[in-house]
């Protein structure tokens, strides 16, 4: 039987034209002019006024909160069930990471959830979209203005999904995109930061090229990191913002056919559809064991694995890592939500590149294992 992965993207646009044209001129580096078409229509999309791009996620997030200067006593609200580079960039620009539980259903953080962890310290706000369906962010960022806090928008997972009929990415102060290559952009490793802000641009700008000056290259007056993003990683992340629509309606077909096909399965908690400010775009389609089942989702990935079938487990609570309960952090924080989803979900293969056979494939292998 022929194993289906995970994810599995789609090249099958302009990239290689792109990428031969970016090969045949010589501009291999960051210099080349593929990074200001994909910047420039990144920020089109977007309704942005700068796009900065960089080469991870991860580079993204580290850009936007280096950005905000925080000193020892700013906190920075995010949350629990998320990956850890919302966290690492908190730390290591010297603020203090206040985590905040989501919803079991959306697995987003809600607004009151957010809301009531504000504080007279709280310097910024990392709203992140999670799995699909964006955070309900209008009721934070109406907060946040009244109060001066900064909101940093992690829409790596959101390229290409509308919160009400705004895009994710345009709603932050700063934005943040990934472009691995189970977003529904991929340059292979790559990411993007956004903003209308002049000065933020500046930092994002420096922070991504060691913060090397124009003027006096070699003399810096900040801490900057090799961050960039190659000509050839901007070929192909341009010819794949020229299909976005496209992959977000097929994600949508991909969810709504399993979403059809298991709607019957008794263990299984499927994902959101939709709210009332958002369709699900089912970035990935992730399901939760209820807790009337036996089997747990190491056990449940196990036997899909077993039968060639790709699965990656959810997020694993930040409160709950060692790295940093050992830095004397979150060991008094308990995020229930977080905490049970993380040991009863897991997603399943629903990549750009699965086939409908596949989908049937992946579907009925669940509907076997999770019989009455
Ligand atoms: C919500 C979120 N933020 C940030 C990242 C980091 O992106 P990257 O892997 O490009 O560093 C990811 C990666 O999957 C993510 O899911």
């Amino acid at each position: 039987m022929k194993p289906i992965p995970v994810n599995k993207p789609k090249l099958d646009g302009n990239e290689s034209k792109y990428l031969m044209e970016a090969m045949e001129s010589g501009w291999i580096s960051s210099e080349g002019p593929f990074v200001g078409q994909f910047e420039e229509q990144c920020a089109l999309r977007h309704d942005r006024k700068h796009a900065i791009a960089v080469s991870s996620g991860t580079a993204a997030l580290h850009c936007a909160v280096n950005a905000l200067d925080l000193s020892p006593e700013d906190e920075v609200i995010v949350p629990s069930f998320t990956i850890i580079s919302c966290v690492t960039p908190i730390i290591e620009n010297g603020g203090v990471p206040i985590l905040v539980d989501c919803d079991s259903r959306t697995f987003n953080s809600t607004p009151e959830q957010i809301i009531s962890a504000i504080t007279a310290k709280t310097k910024a706000i990392i709203l992140v979209h999670i799995y699909g369906l964006p955070v309900d962010a209008d009721p934070v960022l109406e907060i946040a203005r009244e109060r001066g806090i900064k909101v940093i928008e992690d829409a790596a997972e959101a390229i290409g999904l509308d919160y009400k009929d705004r895009p994710c990415g345009s709603l932050g102060d700063i934005s943040a995109f990934s472009f691995y290559p189970n977003k529904h952009i991929t340059t292979g490793e790559g990411g993007m930061v956004l903003t209308d802000d002049d000065k933020i641009a500046e930092l994002c700008q420096g922070s991504r090229n060691l913060c090397f000056q124009e003027s006096k290259r070699f003399y810096h007056e900040r801490i900057g990191w090799n961050f960039r993003m190659t000509n050839i990683q901007a070929a192909i992340g341009l010819a794949q913002l020229e299909k976005l629509d496209g992959t977000i309606a097929r994600k949508r077909e991909i969810g709504l056919k399993y979403k059809e096909l298991l709607k019957d399965c008794p263990f299984l908690q499927l994902p959101v559809p939709e709210t009332s400010y958002a369709k699900n775009v089912y970035w990935v389609y992730p399901v939760v064991l209820h807790d009337s089942c036996t089997m747990n989702a190491t056990e449940a990935m196990i036997r899909l694995e077993e039968r060639q079938i790709g699965t990656r487990p959810f997020f694993y609570p930040m409160h709950k890592q060692p790295v940093f309960n050992q830095l004397g952090l979150f060991e008094n924080d308990s995020h229930h939500n977080a905490e049970r989803i993380a040991e009863r979900g897991f997603y399943i293969p629903a990549g750009l590149g699965i086939t409908d056979n596949e989908i049937h494939r992946v579907a009925d292998t669940l509907l076997e294992m999770f019989k009455h």
